[in-house]
Formats: C-alpha cells, sequence, structure tokens
C-alpha cells in the first residue's frame, strides 16, 4: 500500500514546554489512522505541523514519497493535505456554493467559473457524502455539523488525499454521527488516508484500521485496532490501569432542593418544564442538539430569563433575571462551548480557576494570592491537568485541558445546585473518570447536580434520574432506564420506525 505521509522524529517547543519530543507517523493509502493520546500529549500540535501551521524544531516530512522541506499551509493545501476543525471556518454570509466555490477557486481548481458552475459543482460534492445541504442556503443558517460537512465537501473537491479530523464529533448527535462515519468510510474507499482524533474510545474500534498513541510528546507506537482490547488501548495512552466503571451512588438521597414548575420561556423555546431534584442527586439530561438543554441551563442561570413558571430552591422562590443573581443564590453553570466562553486565553491558569469564587479567596478585600495558587495546585493534581506553571494563560493549554480548568472553576465555588452542560467533552479517558468521580462526592455532599450530555454511556452510568428533551419540552423522566428507551425518547416514536 502506498505511503501518503511520514513523519520521522518531529520535534515542537512552545519555549520551554516540549510539546513533541521526536514524533514518527505514517499514513497509507485508504486507511482510517486513529491518533491517540491525553489531554496534552500533543495531538493537536502534531496536526498543526501536518497542515504547516506549526514549523517543526526538528524531524523530517515526507508527502507521497518526497521529502518536504518548508511545509507551509498554502503547500500542504497544495499537496492534497486538508483539515477539517471542529469549528469550521467557512464565510457566515454566503451560501454553501460560494463557500464551495471560493475555497477551490482559491486552489486553483476553478478560475473563472460563474454561479452556476459552483452551484452544480456544490451539490454534486454534497451528494457524494450523501449530505441532504441545499447548496443556495446561507451557511449561517447551517448547524454546526452541517457546516463541517461543508467542509468536507470542500476537501473531497480538492481532491485531498489525505484528510485531518481532529474532534470532529464533539459536537454532533447520534444521527450525524453516522453519517460522518459513513463519510469517513466512502473516503477510506476512494483511498483517501484519514488522520482520525477522538478521545471515545467507541468511534476509535468502529473507524480505524490503525492507531498511533501519542504519550508526553513521544509516539509509543503503532498498532492494528483488531488485536487491541479498549483496556489495552487506555493502557497504552496513559500508561497504567484506568477504572472506566462509573461512580455508584452509595448515599440517600436528601430534600428536594431545586423544583422547576411549568417552567417556560418563549425566547429560548421552552414549554411547560416540570421536574425536581434532590440534594444528592444527579439529574442526568438527554436529547438531540438543538432539543433545548442548553437553553434550560441559560434559563436556570438567569442568561435568558424564564417568561412563565417558577423555579424554587430549598422551597424559596427564586427571582432569576441575570447570572449574578443565580450565583447569589448558589447556582453554577459550566457551560458547554468552553472553548468560547470558559477559559479566559490571556488570563493565567490558577486566576482562571478561581475567578469564580473570589469571595472565597478575598479577606479584607485583598486577594490572598496564596490561597488562590494553594486552591489551583489541589484541582490541578485532582484533575491532572497540564500545564507548564500555574502562572501560563489559558490560552496555552490543550484543549482538553482548558475543558478541565473551567470545570475546576466551578467546583472551586461549592454551589447549591450545580449544571453540567457537556462536562468530559473533549477530555480524556483519565480525567473523565477524575471528573465523573468529583461530581459524584458533590453530589454525595449534598449539591444538587443537573447534568446534560450527550453522551449516552455517561448519562446512563452516571445519572440517578434521566430527563429526556425534545423540541422544548421534557418529554420524560426515567427511574431506571437503557439506551434504547433514551434514544427512542429523544427522536421521537416517527424517527425511531424510520
Ligand atoms: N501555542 C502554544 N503555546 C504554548 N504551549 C502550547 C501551545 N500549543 C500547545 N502547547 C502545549 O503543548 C502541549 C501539547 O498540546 P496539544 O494541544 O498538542 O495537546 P493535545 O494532545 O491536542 O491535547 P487535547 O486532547 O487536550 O486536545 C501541551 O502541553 C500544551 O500546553
Ligand atoms: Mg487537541
Amino acid at each position: 500500500m502506498k505511503t501518503l505521509l511520514k513523519l520521522t522524529g518531529i520535534k515542537k517547543s512552545f519555549g520551554a514546554v516540549r510539546a513533541l519530543k521526536g514524533v514518527s507517523f505514517e499514513l497509507v493509502e485508504g486507511e482510517v489512522h486513529a491518533l491517540l493520546g491525553e489531554n496534552g500529549a500533543g495531538k493537536s500540535t502534531l496536526i498543526k505541523v501536518i497542515t504547516g501551521a506549526h514549523r517543526p524544531d526538528g524531524g523530517a516530512i515526507e508527502v507521497g514519497g518526497e521529502e518536504i522541506s518548508e511545509l507551509t499551509p498554502a503547500k500542504a493545501q497544495e499537496l492534497g493535505i486538508a483539515c477539517i476543525y471542529q469549528q469550521p471556518a467557512l464565510f457566515p454570509d454566503l451560501s454553501v456554493a460560494e463557500n464551495i466555490g471560493l475555497r477551490l477557486e482559491k486552489l486553483g481548481i476553478f478560475k473563472r467559473v460563474g454561479w452556476g458552475d459552483w452551484r452544480q459543482k456544490a451539490e454534486e460534492l454534497l451528494a457524494r457524502i450523501g449530505a441532504e445541504i441545499s447548496p443556495v442556503a446561507e451557511v449561517s443558517s447551517l448547524s454546526m455539523p452541517e457546516q463541517q460537512l461543508v467542509e468536507i465537501a470542500c476537501a473531497l473537491g480538492s481532491g485531498a488525499r489525505i484528510v485531518i479530523m481532529d474532534e470532529p464529533t464533539a459536537s454532533l448527535t447520534q444521527k450525524e454521527q453516522h453519517l460522518l462515519f459513513k463519510v469517513v468510510r466512502d473516503l477510506r474507499a476512494q483511498g483517501v488516508g484519514v488522520v482520525y482524533i477522538s478521545h471515545r474510545l467507541e468511534e476509535i474500534f468502529a473507524l480505524a484500521d490503525r492507531v498511533t498513541v501519542l504519550r508526553d510528546g513521544e509516539s509509543v507506537g503503532t498498532n492494528p485496532v483488531n488485536g487491541l482490547n479498549e483496556s489495552q488501548m487506555i493502557r497504552l495512552m496513559v500508561g497504567r490501569d484506568v477504572e472506566t466503571i462509573y461512580p455508584q451512588a452509595e448515599h440517600e438521597l436528601g430534600e428536594v432542593l431545586l423544583k422547576v414548575e411549568s417552567l417556560s420561556c418563549a425566547a429560548s423555546g421552552l414549554e411547560g418544564l416540570n421536574f425536581q431534584i434532590r440534594a444528592g442527586e444527579i439529574f442526568g439530561l438527554a436529547g438531540l442538539v438543538g432539543a433545548g438543554r442548553t437553553e434550560l441551563a441559560r434559563v436556570l442561570f438567569g442568561i435568558t430569563p424564564a417568561d412563565g413558571g417558577s423555579i424554587s430552591l430549598n422551597r424559596k422562590l427564586l427571582e432569576i433575571s441575570s447570572p449574578r443573581q443565580a450565583i447569589l443564590h448558589g447556582i453554577a453553570y459550566v457551560p458547554e462551548d468552553r472553548r468560547k466562553h470558559g477559559v479566559i486565553l490571556e488570563m493565567a491558569a490558577a486566576e482562571n480557576m478561581t475567578m469564580a469564587s473570589h469571595s472565597r479567596w478575598f479577606k479584607g478585600g485583598i486577594l490572598r494570592k496564596g490561597i488562590e495558587t494553594e486552591a489551583g495546585r489541589e484541582f490541578v493534581e485532582a484533575l491532572g491537568i497540564k500545564l507548564s506553571s500555574l502562572a501560563a494563560p489559558g490560552g496555552s493549554l490543550s484543549g482538553g485541558n482548558q475543558q478541565k480548568l473551567s470545570v475546576a472553576r466551578w467546583l472551586a465555588t461549592q454551589p447549591k445546585l450545580l449544571i453540567l452542560d457537556e462536562p468530559t467533552q473533549g477530555v480524556d479517558v483519565g480525567a473523565k473518570g477524575e471528573i465523573h468521580r468529583i461530581v459524584r462526592d458533590l453530589a454525595k455532599q449534598g449539591m444538587a447536580v443537573l447534568m446534560i450530555s450527550s453522551d449516552l454511556p455517561e448519562i446512563l452510568g452516571m445519572s440517578d434520574r434521566i430527563g429526556v428533551m425534545r423540541g422544548g419540552k421534557l418529554v420524560e423522566i426515567f427511574e431506571h432506564a437503557d439506551a434504547e428507551q433514551v434514544m427512542a425518547a429523544a427522536l421521537g416514536s416517527e424517527e425511531v420506525k424510520a
């Protein structure tokens, strides 16, 4: 089989941080090659070397058997390397066809072609990946996953032979995930080499032919996926055995802490929600993207206040018209899109962690720096956050480590009601278990937890009860449920049959 890409001894440092210490990697035609490793292992950095975004400090890059002395982003595109990012980089005000056309024109594939040709080409490319997206639709009207599909269509149209996906499924629903998997398999069948990064091991097993594991900036080996089971894969990645069993509730639940009655918010499409969460209880919230789960979290946290119904905490009726009020009432919210809202990229890691709970670290109006650092160190250790120092800016951390940082911040506030929106998205297996353990411990201490997650095993494994939302309504509350029941409720019966 022909080698598409060969990296040998790639090194890359950022100041004192040695992100890649001599990584070797080979991609052949018609394979899906997974890149696996803990948060901060160097996966994204390696990808950026391959796409020409980072210039390596040492090592050799061969594309199609030819050594490339200086790889720039333009050169990489020219060589047929395409990267599908989690946040697609399309022009929001232009149509799908215009976006695809512009991209291909820039690459010299289209020269002075008219709009009609663009539209036809776009239609063709979208059909090839089975995407039901109109070429005339404005990109801003598409969901994130649909935009990803447009990116893939661009990659396909540009004749890319090497397609890289860095955590592509993080925000996809099950249905969209299936479509993406199909697209990946089609690409493979056409001889394209796919580099696939994900923290979800079940995806690796479903898709990948081979896996290369990075640990601390070093490649620790390449193996066929066939010969590996889950615990062996985890072992390769972390270098030790990791408990993947969900921590069970061993405590009695307390009194009803949160009571929501006929809650509505027209602005966010929520209608007539009724549920309760008891002290010590983890209430899991399942549903498809767009079902209204994040909207509910935002209502409870006062970002988009409710316009009907009531919210009470500890039998006290609450007025929540701003996040500030919510925080004062003892409500904490870890938002979903931490890469956008969660971490202040310029601010030191330690401050990022403690900024929400400053009242705890203030004494007589003076911030007790020592304590802040001390608390910071505790969380860094508990969650295994990888950073060069507590003073390092948030933006220098790897994606998953930024995630842990923002979870840590809210854990530090010791709220009564903790709302977690996709708490372990992009987090590696070791830290995922650690976050689960911490959340369970917090519940045990009497906190009520509302946990939104698209990770079905996580919902099933962590929740004491499961609420399912669909179309802005809470359609079902399960005391016990299996995956099929939750999915059926989330999809609604017609779609299940289809
Ligand atoms: N621009 C940068 N400046 C300083 N340090 C950086 C920069 N980019 C990455 N690093 C560091 O390099 C290391 C590897 O980061 P990288 O983003 O490649 O990890 P990753 O394997 O993609 O992790 P994740 O699973 O969390 O996305 C980390 O220690 C990170 O803090
Ligand atoms: Mg990364």
